[in-house]
């Protein structure tokens, strides 16, 4: 098997700049974006040019790295100040995610104690983030395949592969270790409308992969469970609230309630990094409404009739009673609650 995470990443540092691979242009160009301005990298983030929880966060703490090296040349004495508005910038890209507040206030922490100059502290600091979201895949691949007793074909919803992350994936990265290990057969990808990340992201990945995928509208998702298809819903998360609810993509709850009904699994795949502990249940979650034109055009082409509105949130709340398993680099949490979550967060 080719290992994605070794041959197609999303975010990379290269001649002291980053450089985001344009999913808004994927899987028709494999082209890299290079940034050496936070604003733009602030931008970027905004119009998707990278997506997906952790790598918003890891694109958010290289974008301070581009910060602390502008505003230290503008002030060596003033820097730490000034740094605040960017990052509040970087801040307001996207609302969701909550690995991007995260990665932020890592960030945030680490620049009280520096003296002088602080890139290559900086930089060392999103490396290790980066480094340790690829870490934590892998480890979440084995720990989710490893729940897959009886191999089976599995629904994914939106793109939660290496292009969402530091690398390997999260829903993906399950999908990776078990396909290796003969517990996943096939992937059915909902094409994950308006954006298309199931269509155009989760099956190029598995295509460069060799791993068998079959793209469906998700209108299609009732009907391939009734039919018996799959024994597993394997998903990631923007944010996972104290009580075990899951924000993320729009359609992953239709996609739990149909699973509870016909009996098939719910796994939701995602870093420590994405739990708020800090939020108790999913509907305190701020839920980013986008663009109507998403839904009214596609490909450019407008697809309603002139006249006709459209409402765009781009995320749902999947209660934790819907969901059988939370899978974490900290541990698996089985029909997840309060109690339960607190213990795995507790874990080293
Ligand atoms: O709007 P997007 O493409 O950023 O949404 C991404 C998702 O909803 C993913 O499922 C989630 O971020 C997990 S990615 C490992």
């Amino acid at each position: 098997m080719t290992d994605q995470a070794d041959t197609v990443e999303a975010v990379r540092w290269q001649g002291n700049r980053l450089q985001l691979l344009d999913q808004r242009v994927l899987p028709q160009e494999v082209a890299y974006l290079s940034y050496g301005d936070v604003d733009a990298v602030a931008g970027a983030i905004r119009d998707m040019v990278v997506r997906g929880a952790p790598a918003i966060g890891i694109t958010a703490a290289y974008g301070i790295v581009l910060a602390a090296r502008a505003r230290f040349a503008q002030s060596p004495d003033g820097w730490k100040p000034a740094i605040e508005a960017d990052l509040q910038t970087l801040a307001a890209s996207r609302p969701t995610a909550v690995n991007l507040f995260w990665a932020i206030e890592r960030m945030r922490e680490l620049m009280a104690d520096i003296d002088g100059n602080p890139e290559s502290t900086l930089l060392a600091a999103a490396r290790r983030i980066h480094d340790d979201d690829i870490a934590a895949n892998r480890r979440m691949g084995e720990l989710g395949a490893a729940l897959i007793e009886t191999p089976c074909a599995i629904l994914t919803h939106c793109n939660a592969g290496a292009l969402a992350t530091g690398g390997y994936g999260t829903a993906l990265g399950v999908v990776r270790a078990g396909f290796a290990a003969g517990k996943i057969t096939h992937v059915y990808a909902d094409e994950t409308r308006p954006w298309m990340q199931g269509a155009r992201l989760t099956a190029w990945e598995m295509v460069q992969e060799g791993i068998p995928v079959t793209l469906q509208a998700e209108g299609a998702a009732a009907h391939l469970m009734k039919q018996g298809k799959v024994g597993w819903v394997i998903v990631g998360s923007d944010r996972i609230a104290a009580n075990g609810d899951v924000v993320n993509k729009i359609g992953t709850y239709g996609l739990a309630v149909l699973a509870r009904h016909h009996g098939v699994k719910f796994m939701v795949v995602a870093p420590a990094s994405t739990v708020d502990m800090g939020i108790t249940c999913g509907d305190d979650v701020t839920i980013e409404q986008r663009s109507p034109d998403e839904v009214l055009y596609l490909t450019g082409q407008r697809i309603a009739a002139v006249g006709a509105e459209a409402w765009n949130p781009a995320f749902d709340v999947t209660p934790a009673a819907l969901v059988d398993a939370i899978v974490t680099e900290r541990g698996v949490v089985l029909n997840p609650d309060a109690e339960r979550m607190r213990a795995m967060m507790e874990r080293a």
